[in-house]
């Protein structure tokens, strides 16, 4: 038997065995497991502050080969998801190439692997994002505005605002207030409202009213307010503020006044009838939402619109500011003075045309009132009005007698009274005055 073998061929089978013995022993190396808490191992639930500053290094990637080659390190991350890590191959030193934000994503998904140079091992690990307070409260649907009717009670509550914080804890939570600002030394308008910290309820301060005439809109700053939380190191508290513009209706709380008092008009003794004397106009205290007004003459006979015309009623037009109608008012005089009883001789003529022998009375002065019939509460503004009666030159002068009888003794001297005559003129002022004058034959005398 030939028992001989080549040095080649013992050789190759050498180097076969030793291969295979070295193929063998190969273990695949792995990942150190030190607990989530751990800074290093193979990044298992690690979890990571969105504060974090980018470029920091904030883990070791940690494993071992069981035959104590020297290990290298990988990390990916699923297809089309932003790449938060790097690592260093050869120490496993992850730091962070991406700014975290929770609230986008607080989770990410990582492929961590660890080679010998023969064995590749991949784990896909989470990693998960922590919350910093980084979030400032955010007002829902803006702009706020309110329209409150200026009689709403004190205490009542007119609008709501929210906030809301998208941060966790303390964080997230919002309270609010107003600010207060103080405009030079004055109270700030915003001392009318409240809000309330937990809810945001706007109300109108106990005690306090609101009034259309004074401040028809008010600017109420409300500030939200986060309960503070860590932000890379230090305690942080974050807020917005918003305005609420509240608008203030005008309710029917304020009277008419008259415009352009004190009025005066004249009548002249021979105006007719239904002759405009003066214009009056009242108008609402409301601007923001005018009642008509209605007029009337204080002291006089009936109210309201009337067009019966007494004789003895003096008669007196006003405009209806704002319309075209014009309503006739009857004065009664009966009601008046003395001096208004003779007033009212004149006034008779003026209705029936028959001259005035005598003008007694020089003035008539009456109140009108201005009413908003309207509202319940029917407010109402008085006004003094005097109507000067003016006379004219509409009288005759008459001798005290039809004729006068006078003797004269012959021879008397030239100068001598002869006779005293007298006449009287109704009228008033330079119409009223008399001068005589002496005509006929023996005139020359
Ligand atoms: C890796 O983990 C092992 C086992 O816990 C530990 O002894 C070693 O110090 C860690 N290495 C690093 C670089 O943290
Ligand atoms: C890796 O991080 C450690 C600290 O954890 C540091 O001492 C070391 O120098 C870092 N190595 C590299 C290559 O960055």
């Amino acid at each position: 038997m030939k028992k001989e073998q080549s040095p080649q061929a013992l050789l190759f089978l050498l180097l076969i065995h030793a291969t295979l013995d070295q193929g063998q022993s190969d273990y695949a190396p792995y990942f150190y497991d030190n607990g989530a808490s751990s800074k290093n191992g193979n990044m298992a639930l690690f979890s990571i502050s969105e504060d974090t500053a980018v470029g920091t290094q904030v883990y070791v990637l940690n494993g071992t080969d069981p035959e104590g080659d020297p290990v290298r390190y990988g990390l990916t991350f699923e297809k089309g998801s932003k790449e938060y890590f790097r690592v260093d191959s050869k120490s496993g030193n992850v730091s962070l190439i991406q700014e975290l934000d929770r609230e986008k994503q607080d989770e990410i998904s990582v492929l961590v692997s660890i080679t010998d140079g023969r064995n590749k091992v991949v784990e896909t690990v989470r990693v998960f994002v922590t919350d910093a307070n980084d979030e400032a409260p955010e007002f829902q649907n803006p702009p706020f505005i309110v329209a409150v009717s200026e009689d709403t009670a004190a205490g009542s509550s007119i609008y709501r605002v929210q906030a809301v914080d998208r941060d966790m804890g303390s964080g997230g939570s919002v309270s609010y207030f107003l600010q207060v600002v103080v405009i030079r030394c004055q109270t700030s308008p915003f001392s009318k409202f409240t809000i309330d910290g937990h809810s945001g309820i706007l109300r109108i301060k106990p005690g306090e009213t609101l009034d259309y005439e004074t401040t028809p809109t008010h600017f109420v700053t409300v500030v939200a307010k986060d309960g503070g939380g860590k932000y890379k190191g230090r305690n942080q508290v974050l807020s917005s503020t918003a305005t609420i513009t509240v608008n203030v209706i005008d309710a029917q709380d304020m009277p008419p006044s008259f415009i352009g008092t004190p009025y005066f008009g004249y009548i002249y003794e021979v105006s007719v009838p239904g002759s405009e004397i003066i214009t009056v106009s009242a108008r609402d205290g409301d601007q923001g939402n005018p009642n008509p007004i209605f007029y009337s003459i204080l002291n006089g006979k009936g109210s309201g619109t009337m067009s019966v015309v007494h004789p003895f009623d003096v008669l007196m037009v006003f405009h209806l500011p704002g319309s075209d109608g014009v309503f006739e008012y009857v004065h009664s005089c009966f009601t008046r003075t003395c001096q208004i009883t003779k007033l009212h001789k004149f006034l008779f003529s003026i209705c029936y045309g028959v001259p005035v022998i005598k003008l007694h009375c020089s003035f008539l002065s009456s109140q009108l009132l201005a009413v908003e019939i309207d509202t319940p509460e029917r407010f109402s503004a008085t006004a003094d009005i005097v109507i000067n009666l003016l006379d004219t030159n509409d009288n005759v002068p008459k001798f005290t007698s039809e004729y006068y009888i006078a003797r004269i003794p012959e021879n008397s001297a030239g100068g001598s009274s002869v006779a005293t005559v007298t006449a009287n003129d109704p009228d008033s002022g330079p119409w009223g005055e008399v001068k005589y004058t002496i005509y006929g034959s023996g005139s020359d005398l």
